[in-house]
């Protein structure tokens, strides 16, 4: 049987030695496709693989018809917005992901970008502390809760709201359930995203809910582009002068924003929230089990199509 890790964005060598072993182990072949620049890398590469192992990478019909002997795609990571579900599902084809594999580093990350806004982008100013302040936390997921238990040692007063979670599980950890996305945002100063792109939270953070924001507000985005309203952002901080957006996932209005408000917003370059060894490993080699194990044994835990 023939595996193909298809990463845009390569996984560190450590953890591609680590899933190389779990195949080699299993009697498996692999095939390396990393920082590949077009479409029809992929095309060519997937033809005769029965499972794929991938990250932000694209999942669509066309790749899937071209896949004609896959069986699998494991998304190295918690979010699938990037895998068409329906066309996998019409092909035959199982998608898992790797929930909470990756979570640790994506919430360092977004207490490091929180640390970087409240500090002026280390620009040598008079910045503010986290300590005391109001930290919302959208959606209390995998990222959510070790955001929150990062937080605690901040000491910041930490609010969640998931439509999903019952507030029990939230208030269980200290930290403070709300009923609703315009609650939260009208109680936190900072604001850290952790919804997934779906057809319901796209665009859905727009000039109405950010607006109910605190004074001296930060928006901090390690989720994804997708749900803010970008055209809408621009207008809150052009009406707002205190606010602050930093994200982890560069928008498409990148150029524009950056011109418009060079101190008060900032994008990494390529997302790197999971972009450790540990993440990595923890994730890759999560993904590789998860394969021989379906390939092997039909075990269908973390399916979600
Ligand atoms: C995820 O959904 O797991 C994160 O957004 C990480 O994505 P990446 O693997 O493309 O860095």
């Amino acid at each position: 049987m023939k595996v193909l890790i298809a990463t845009e964005k390569p996984f560190a060598a450590e953890a591609v030695n680590g899933i190389e072993r779990v195949f080699e182990k299993a009697g498996m072949q692999i095939l390396l496709l990393e920082k590949y620049t077009s479409k029809a890398q992929v095309l060519e590469a997937v033809k005769d693989v029965q499972a794929i192992i991938i990250r932000s990478d694209i999942i669509d019909a066309e790749v899937l018809n071209a896949a004609k002997e896959l069986k699998i795609v494991v998304r190295a990571g918690a979010g699938y917005d990037n895998v068409d579900l329906e066309a996998a599902t019409a092909h035959n084809v199982v998608v898992m992901n790797t929930p909470g594999q990756n979570s640790n580093a994506v919430a360092e990350l977004a207490l490091g970008m929180m640390v970087y806004a409240a500090r002026n982008f280390y620009d040598g100013t008079s910045g503010s502390e986290l300590m005391g302040k109001k930290l919302g936390i959208h959606a209390y997921g995998n990222v959510g809760r070790n955001v929150a238990r990062i937080a605690k040692g901040f000491g910041m007063d930490i609010y969640a709201y998931d439509a999903f979670c019952p507030a029990e599980v939230i208030e269980k950890e200290g930290v403070k359930a709300l009923a609703s996305a315009e609650e939260l945002y009208e109680t936190c100063q900072y604001i850290s995203l952790h919804i997934p792109a779906t057809e319901e939270t796209k665009n859905s953070i727009n000039y109405a809910l950010l607006s109910k924001m605190p004074p001296k507000a930060v928006l901090v985005n390690t989720a994804r582009k997708e749900v803010i309203n970008e055209q809408e952002l621009v207008k809150l901080m052009e009406d707002r002068q205190d606010f602050k957006y930093v994200t982890d996932i560069m928008p498409k209005n990148d150029n524009e924003l950056k011109e418009k408000f060079a101190k008060r917003y900032f994008s990494t370059p390529k997302k790197m929230g999971a972009q450790t060894s540990e993440a990595n490993n923890n994730a890759g080699i999560a993904a590789a089990n998860q394969i021989v194990d379906f390939l092997l044994n039909g075990n269908t835990k973390f399916k979600v199509n």
